[in-house]
């Protein structure tokens, strides 16, 4: 469904990618696990036609999306949450979800989108009418992955989904994750500094080194995997 094929990026004359390849297929979870600064982020931004590559290409269903400004790429269902979440602080809970759905028409289709994440994440329809900036980062964090959804994503690309957030938040965030892949069949990206967590709910991941990635390997085997347990999961 997703492919990146030896893509490097630079910012200016600084190099933060060479060779980066990945794939995720319909219906899983992958993740990109990786120190701060190996490139993760900037992977992502690739892919949603935020950043252009030097080289290298970014195939979604088939076709060639390099070049593509970012908003087409949205609406061919490929959603990026961003680090630092993209939300409006200034509005509220309500009209940050409507912005998410911002470039559809089906109206219908929108209404049942927004049941699902009221069932994903309650709290959301009691904050609705509270500013964006005044939830806390765990709430932030829901709602921003909430806006992703109103976006009716195909693939969802979600920036370090934990970052900030207490273990109990983290845990709830990656429950909803999984909930989101298994009842909506959505595949899902997540670039994501805790391995742990990431490698226990995906399918499939790739560690990223100084902006190449140099492994591949099922969720669980990567957990069992010497150098991923020595460089990320301090075991
Ligand atoms: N806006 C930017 N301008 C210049 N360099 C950047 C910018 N964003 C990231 N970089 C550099 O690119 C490299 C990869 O960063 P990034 O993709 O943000 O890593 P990660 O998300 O894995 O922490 C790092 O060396 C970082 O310093
Ligand atoms: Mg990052």
């Amino acid at each position: 469904m997703l492919e990146v094929k030896d893509v490097s990026a630079s910012y200016g004359k600084a190099l933060a990618l060479k060779k980066v390849s990945l794939r995720v297929e319909k219906g899983e979870i992958v993740s990109l696990i990786g120190a701060n600064g190996a490139g993760k982020t900037t992977t992502l931004r690739v892919i949603s036609g935020l950043l252009r590559p030097n080289s290298g290409d970014v195939i979604m269903d088939g076709r060639s999306i390099v070049g593509k400004e970012p908003f087409q790429i949205a609406s061919l269902g490929l959603i990026h949450v961003p680090e630092g979440r993209g939300l409006f602080p200034e509005m509220t809970v309500i009209e940050n979800l409507e912005m998410g759905a911002f470039l559809r028409k089906d109206r219908e289709s929108v209404k049942r989108d927004l049941e699902f994440v009221y069932s994903l994440f309650p709290i959301l329809k009691e904050r609705g009418k509270q500013l964006a900036g005044t939830l806390s980062g765990g709430e932030q964090q829901m709602l921003a992955i909430a806006k992703g959804l109103m976006g009716a994503p195909r693939i969802l690309l979600l920036d370090e989904p934990s970052l900030g957030l207490s273990p109990i938040m983290v845990d709830r965030i990656f429950d909803a994750i999984q909930q989101i892949n298994k009842e909506r069949g959505i595949s899902i990206l997540i670039a994501e500094q805790n391995a742990y967590m990431a490698l226990s709910v995906s399918h499939r991941a790739y560690v990223i080194e100084n902006g190449t990635t140099v492994m591949e390997g099922a969720g669980r085997e990567l957990l069992g995997n010497e150098h991923v347990k020595k460089a990320y999961l301090g075991i």
